[in-house]
């Protein structure tokens, strides 16, 4: 099978290492040949072209991995335009200004689309929908706290929209329902923590209407250390209040956490009480554990038509997603700029181990 990955940063070497480990069961045994895009050629042993389209005709990829920089992202996808395999695409889907018709249009012959959300493939996200459905639970108030610290990182952003995005996805997508999120009382503080300007949408808190359930939550990348938490309360059908709070990526990458529970006259009674297990002995799969899941499903629908392990974040739903985005970054009440650049220049630190530069 062959896998172009357009963008060869931290989330497309993170994609090439996901591609390199999956089980060959869900290709039916053909082997994964990884082949890329980028500014520039690494020494990496891939096939590198220097161009798009000569890539997907010379190569002819069944799945393309869109993970170029946010404000990129439309470039790419206009020269997609008639392709017709898989296309995998890095949240957000595209810059606040871009046009959702022609990322549409460009779109509209791939045989499938999946936005990396990636935390849609953790045990503790699948586990609570699956709880949240089965026991037809109607969402009654939701808050999230998901931050990070990207202060001076040198890569360009389009902001917090871009960390947000999961939080908002999480909320709608554990509830179920076709409902869609409507976004109420929305502020933000700007700054220059990052290369794309000097009053960036750092960080959001957003209030919102969700089939009449209040949902309330703050995002930001100026976070200064890694918090990724989400809290719900759930009515039952017999009228119970059932909480369930989801903690992510805690003490490191890739251990979420879940826990349900409800209240009794003696106390609590736990429903689900979950950690994420890590396979300790391969270390290769450090941080991409969720995102293989999500790969494997890609690879297998791309093979055979074979159905995802979770419904892939499609075109539909990432438009939708992008709207919510779009609306904040255009309309949030916004304070600052604050100055992260204390002295004459900005400050780099290039730490190649440091983990929290993920994400
Ligand atoms: N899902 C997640 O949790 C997650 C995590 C990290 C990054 N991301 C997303 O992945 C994307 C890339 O982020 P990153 O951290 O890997 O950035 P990065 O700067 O490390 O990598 C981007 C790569 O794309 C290349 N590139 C840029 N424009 C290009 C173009 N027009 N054609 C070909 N190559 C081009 C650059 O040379 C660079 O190698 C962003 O959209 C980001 O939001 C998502």
């Amino acid at each position: 099978m062959n896998v172009l990955i357009i963008g060869l940063g931290y989330a497309g070497t993170r994609f090439s290492q996901a591609f390199s480990n999956l089980d060959p069961a869900v290709t039916g045994n053909e082997p994964v040949e990884i082949a890329y895009v980028n500014r520039s050629p690494k020494s990496n042993g891939y096939r590198y072209f220097s161009d798009i389209e000569t890539a997907l005709k010379e190569f002819e990829p069944a799945v393309v991995v869109v993970s170029v920089n946010d404000e990129y992202h439309i470039d790419v996808i206009k020269q997609l335009r008639g392709y017709r395999g898989f296309v995998i695409c890095e949240k957000p889907l595209v810059h606040p200004q871009d046009d959702l018709d022609e990322v549409e249009a460009s779109l509209k012959h791939t045989s499938g689309f999946a936005l990396d959300l990636v935390e849609r493939y953790s045990d503790a996200s699948i586990t609570l929908k699956q709880y949240v459905k089965d026991h037809n639970l109607r969402l009654v108030r939701a808050n999230f706290y998901w931050g990070k610290d990207r202060i001076n990182d040198h890569r360009p952003t389009s902001g917090v929209i871009s960390e947000i995005i999961h939080p908002l996805d999480l909320v709608q997508w554990v509830s179920g329902g076709d409902a869609e999120l409507e976004l109420k009382d929305l502020q933000g503080i700007r700054s220059d923590f990052s290369i794309s300007g000097t009053a960036v949408l750092d960080s959001a808190a957003i209030t919102a209407n969700l089939a009449g359930a209040v949902v309330t939550g703050y995002s930001s990348f100026v976070n200064i250390l890694r918090k990724r938490e989400v809290d719900l309360v759930f009515a039952s059908p017999a009228n119970k209040l059932i909480f369930a709070t989801m903690i992510f990526d805690t003490p490191v990458w890739d251990i979420d956490y879940l826990r349900i529970w409800e209240k009794t006259n003696t106390g609590e009674r736990v429903i689900v009480d979950l950690k994420t297990e890590i396979d300790e002995s391969r270390p290769e799969l450090n941080t991409i554990r969720k995102l293989i899941r999500l790969v494997g499903d890609a690879a297998g629908f791309a093979a055979s038509g074979a159905e995802p392990s979770q419904p892939f974040a499609d075109l539909p739903s990432s438009l939708k997603l992008q709207k919510l985005l779009n609306r904040i970054d255009a309309d949030a009440r916004t304070i600052g700029p604050v100055q992260y650049v204390v002295g004459s220049e900005r400050e780099f630190f290039n730490d190649e181990t440091n983990w929290e530069r993920l994400g």
